[in-house]
């Protein structure tokens, strides 16, 4: 049986004649969540909005194997410090802020930021995913409270498109199908008539794309978290588990190696670009502490196979600066993830 080793979040469209194609597509969302939760369990990190995302009777869920969740507690924290770091240089500039998720699944990253220290300096975040996820999110929403009062008051929040869309003043979920045409498909979801649209031109926005590949703010960035380098024996093994789900991997085949990855940005317009590995993230980002404290919560005893799989997982972020002349950005240049520690050439 097919094992996903960094957390269960796999991009990809399904294979085109197969039955209910886009089944297998959604259902790498509850290994994502699953994932999530066994990291969780495990003491990785604190999550108290996993729980109710979790499909039923997923909680009894025997844990993922020790391998995976380090590579889901590597991405998650490196994906937050991003995440935290754009809020903050925001809130620097005097500006809320705006994030979208694409393919955002059970993520919890808004209720994390929503109950947190930088909640004020969120002006809308946006999550987009097939309708039927979309559904099962809103219905999961409706019956929590932990993941419905932090959206505002009930009056304030709406459900819309047969259950399949929730608006509330800062949270927003989207159904989408993101291989159809923006503009076939947006417009009355974030532009709904007669209201102000729900995302802003003036403001810095964030896109993340986290394991789901398929104008303009201000300052606008973006994060992809996708698998790469995978023409060795690693990668032939994963694309066939992936092939036997009747998933493949439209958002990795044109990057197939780790040089090639910042050009998802930098051919699109963007201004800067930096990958960095889960392996280069692990030794370098993460504090000797952290690094301290994770290696007594499991005993992992194959270090070696835990550095293969994380080095076919990267974290690339991309940067677009507009409006350079008002002399307003150059902080915004600082942002990416920050090395705790010099590493060596061959640690990577
Ligand atoms: C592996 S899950 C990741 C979920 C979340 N981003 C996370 O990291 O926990 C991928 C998600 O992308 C969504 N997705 C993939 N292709 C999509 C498409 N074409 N349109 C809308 N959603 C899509 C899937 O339904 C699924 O919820």
């Amino acid at each position: 049986m097919f094992a996903d080793p960094t957390g269960g979040r796999f991009p990809g469209r399904s294979q085109v004649g197969q039955p209910d194609a886009d089944g297998a597509i959604r259902l790498t969302d509850s290994d994502a969540a699953l994932a999530r939760y066994s990291a969780v369990q495990k003491h990785y990190f604190n999550d108290p909005f996993i729980r109710p995302l979790l499909s039923r009777g997923a909680q009894y869920q025997p844990p993922r194997p020790p391998l995976i969740n380090v590579g889901t507690y590597v991405r998650s924290e490196a994906i937050d410090s991003l995440v935290n770091e754009w809020l903050s240089l925001s809130q620097a500039e005097g500006k809320k802020c705006q994030i979208v998720s694409l393919g955002a699944g059970s993520d919890t990253r808004f209720w994390r930021i929503a109950t947190g220290p930088q909640k004020d300096v969120l002006a809308s975040y946006i999550e987009l995913d097939f309708a039927e996820n979309t559904t099962k999110k809103a219905m999961a929403i409706r019956k929590s409270r932990e993941l419905s009062i932090p959206l505002g008051k009930p009056e304030d929040i709406k459900i819309t498109h047969c259950g399949s869309a929730l608006n509330s003043s800062v949270y927003h979920l989207v159904p989408a199908d993101m291989r159809l045409p923006p503009a076939d498909t947006l417009p009355p979801l974030l532009c709904p008539k007669g209201q102000p649209g729900i995302l802003s031109p003036d403001l810095p926005t964030l896109l993340l794309f986290e394991c789901v590949l398929s104008k303009s703010s201000t300052i606008l960035g973006g994060v992809v978290y996708e698998m790469f380098g995978l023409n060795d024996s690693f990668g032939r093994v994963m694309l066939n588990n992936l092939k036997a789900r009747n998933v493949d991997l439209p958002g990795v085949e044109p990057y197939p190696s780790f040089q090639s990855l910042p050009s998802r940005f930098l051919n699109r317009g963007f201004d800067a670009s930096v990958a960095l590995t889960l392996k280069q993230i692990r030794t370098t980002c993460i504090s000797s502490e952290e690094l301290q404290r994770i290696s007594h919560l499991e005993l992992l005893d194959e270090l070696e196979e835990l550095e293969l799989v994380l080095q076919h997982y990267a974290i690339t972020w991309g940067l677009k600066l507009y409006n350079r002349e008002r002399g307003l950005n150059a902080a915004w240049n600082t942002w990416g993830l920050k090395p705790y520690h010099e590493t060596r050439e061959d640690e990577y």
